[in-house]
């Protein structure tokens, strides 16, 4: 028996990042959006816990106990008394070290795959709270559609998406990598005079998601760790001016970067932006991607 679950990737349409927190992490207001970008993870008994990975950038994927996948699966056996031994396959579509959330999304979908493999019987609220243990962003991967994430970002509620909004991804060559691209955030912040305001979801935003309106949207996107993102990787502005230039409504860093995402009116802009970032070669690749998608999914 096999279980394959389907998990999206996400952009944070509102990232707002607070003072760095004793025990390392900083407060978000961190306004996830799912996006039609997927990973797919296959479970199956094996004689030992194997991970195997295949698609774009399969070979910067870790295979050992640091994957989010392995230890969703360790997590889970050990809160349910299971033996872990199953092979998890990971078909990689969301870009790696991007910012896009994908290792994440192999978390959730490792989780909710074993779960489904071994009738746990796991409530919704334990997959979720083993899920936070996992990873920041782990949670937001399970649930789908839209959320306001606080605290470090575990901590979710639900919110309305009105209509389909239509992005594009630049994808870079390399990635970044996250804990780097916040020492960054709190080394440009120790730079200045005031002190790091604390984290708010805009409303304005909210109410953007919630009509369904891309132009409402675009006019209130943001991401407290761009700066951070440019200043490690400053090629990354003249991605952002392409897609612009091309018509985009908006354009910022995904998360930590280094993916950018550009925000369009309708599918046929974001054929446009798409064709004019690959033409414009500041960028390795370009992917058209509908929003809000739904979180991991078991296919069957
Ligand atoms: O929670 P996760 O393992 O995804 O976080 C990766 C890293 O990102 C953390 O070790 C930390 O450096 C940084 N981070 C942070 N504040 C957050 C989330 C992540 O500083 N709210």
């Amino acid at each position: 028996m096999t279980v394959t679950v389907r998990v999206p990737a996400k952009v944070n349409v509102q990232l707002a990042v607070g003072a760095v927190r004793p025990d390392g992490f900083h407060d978000l207001a961190n306004v996830f959006l799912a996006v039609g970008l997927y990973d797919e993870v296959t479970v199956a008994p094996a004689d030992e816990l194997r991970v195997t990975c295949s698609g774009p950038g399969a070979d910067q994927v870790p295979l050992d106990r640091s994957n989010l996948a392995a230890r969703a699966a360790l997590a889970l056996a050990n809160r349910t008394g299971r033996v872990p031994h199953v092979h998890l396959h990971i078909a990689k579509d969301i870009p790696v070290a991007g910012g896009m959330a994908g290792g994440s999304a192999d978390g959730a979908g490792a989780l909710l795959a074993c779960d489904a493999l071994w009738g746990t019987g796991a409530t919704r609220a334990e997959l979720l709270e083993l899920a936070a243990a996992l990873g920041s962003d782990v949670p937001f991967s399970l649930v789908g559609g839209a959320a306001l994430g606080t605290g470090r970002g575990e901590r979710l509620r639900e919110l309305p998406v009105g209509g389909a909004f239509h992005w594009v991804f630049a994808l870079a060559d390399g990635g970044l990598s996250t804990p780097a691209v916040y020492r960054e955030f709190d080394r440009l912040a120790a730079g200045r005079d005031e002190p790091v305001p604390p984290p708010v979801a805009s409303g304005a935003l909210l109410t953007a998601l919630r009509d369904g309106d891309p132009t409402a949207l675009a006019a209130t996107l943001g991401n407290d760790l761009q700066p951070a993102a440019l200043s490690l990787y400053p090629s990354l502005a003249d991605t952002l001016a392409t897609g612009t230039k091309a018509g985009a409504l908006a354009a910022l860093v995904s998360g930590s970067g280094p993916t950018t995402a550009f925000l369009t009116a309708d599918a046929t802009a974001a054929r446009t932006v798409a064709d004019a970032l690959l033409d414009s070669g500041t960028c390795r690749a370009a992917r058209v991607a509908q929003a809000p998608a739904p979180g991991a999914t078991v296919l069957g």
